[in-house]
C-alpha cells in the first residue's frame, strides 16, 4: 500500500512532521491534570455512543489504546466487572492518572494501564476482544497512520471489533478553526484525518459495521465501528 496515496495524508504531507511523538508525549503529559475537562466538554457524546453499540461483553479482554485522562477507560471497566480491561498511553502521566482513578474506582477489577508507544504494542497477536482508540489518530505522523491501524489489527482476535472515534471533517468553519489550531500547535491538536480513514481501515480488511456522525456543541466527531 502506498500511504500517500490517501489524498489528506497526502495533502498535508509537507507540512505535518513526519513523526511528531516525542512532542506529543511532553505536551500531553503537562495537560494531563486538567484534560478531563476537555473529554467532558467535546469527547463524552462519542464515548457514550461507543459504549452502546461496540458489543463490548463483560469478560472478554479489551484495550483502549490513548487512554488519555482514563474517562473511556472507566466506562469500559465499568461494563467489563468480570474482565480484563488494559489501558495505553504515551503520555506516562495520563496512564499513571488512568491507572490510579480506575484502581480507586474500582478495586479488585483487573485494569492495567502502561505508558506504551501505540506505534509498536507489546501486546501478542489477535490477544484482545475489543479494542477501542478515540481521537489518536489525528495526533500521529504521516507513516504512523498506517502503521498504528497495522498494529491494532495485529493485535485484535479475528472477527472482533475495532472502535475508532476521528475527529470528524464534516464542518468548514470548524475546519478551518482545527487547521489554524493545528499549525499553533502540532504536538496538540495534529490534523484531522477523519476522511481518509474509513478507506484505510478496509484496506487492512475490516468490514465497517457502523458509521456515525455527531455533535457535542460545535465539536464534530465521527465514530466508526469495524470488524476484523
Ligand atoms: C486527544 S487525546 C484523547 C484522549 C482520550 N482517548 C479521549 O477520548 O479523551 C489523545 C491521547 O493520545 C495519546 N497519544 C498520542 N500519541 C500516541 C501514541 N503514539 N501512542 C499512544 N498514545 C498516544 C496522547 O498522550 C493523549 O493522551
Amino acid at each position: 500500500m502506498n500511504r500517500v496515496d490517501f489524498p489528506t495524508l497526502a495533502l498535508r504531507a509537507e507540512v505535518f512532521p513526519k513523526t511528531i511523538a516525542d512532542r506529543t508525549r511532553k505536551v500531553y503529559d503537562r495537560v494531563s491534570f486538567i484534560y478531563p475537562a476537555s473529554t467532558f466538554f467535546f469527547h463524552s457524546n462519542a464515548h457514550k455512543y461507543v459504549m452502546e453499540e461496540s458489543g463490548i461483553q463483560d469478560g472478554s479482554r479489551v484495550l483502549e489504546v490513548a487512554c488519555g485522562s482514563g474517562e473511556m477507560f472507566r466506562r469500559l471497566v465499568h461494563k467489563n466487572r468480570r474482565g480484563e480491561t488494559i489501558g495505553v498511553d504515551i503520555s506516562p502521566n495520563m496512564a499513571a492518572k488512568t491507572q490510579r482513578e480506575a484502581r480507586r474506582d474500582f478495586p479488585g477489577q483487573k485494569t492495567y494501564c502502561q505508558a506504551v508507544d501505540a506505534r509498536a504494542l507489546p501486546f501478542r497477536d489477535e490477544s484482545f476482544d475489543s479494542v477501542v482508540v478515540c481521537y489518536l489518530l489525528e495526533l500521529l505522523g504521516q507513516d504512523d497512520v498506517v502503521s498504528v491501524l497495522e498494529e491494532l489489527h495485529r493485535v485484535l482476535k479475528p472477527k472482533c471489533k475495532l472502535s475508532l472515534v476521528l475527529i470528524g471533517q464534516n464542518t468548514e468553519l470548524f475546519n478551518r478553526a482545527y487547521r489554524v489550531a493545528g499549525s499553533v500547535a502540532p504536538a496538540f491538536w495534529g490534523r484531522q484525518v477523519e476522511q481518509s480513514v474509513p478507506g484505510l481501515i478496509r484496506d487492512l480488511d475490516f468490514r465497517i459495521l457502523k458509521d456515525r456522525v455527531l455533535r457535542q456543541g460545535f465539536y464534530p466527531s465521527r465514530v466508526l465501528i469495524a470488524q476484523k
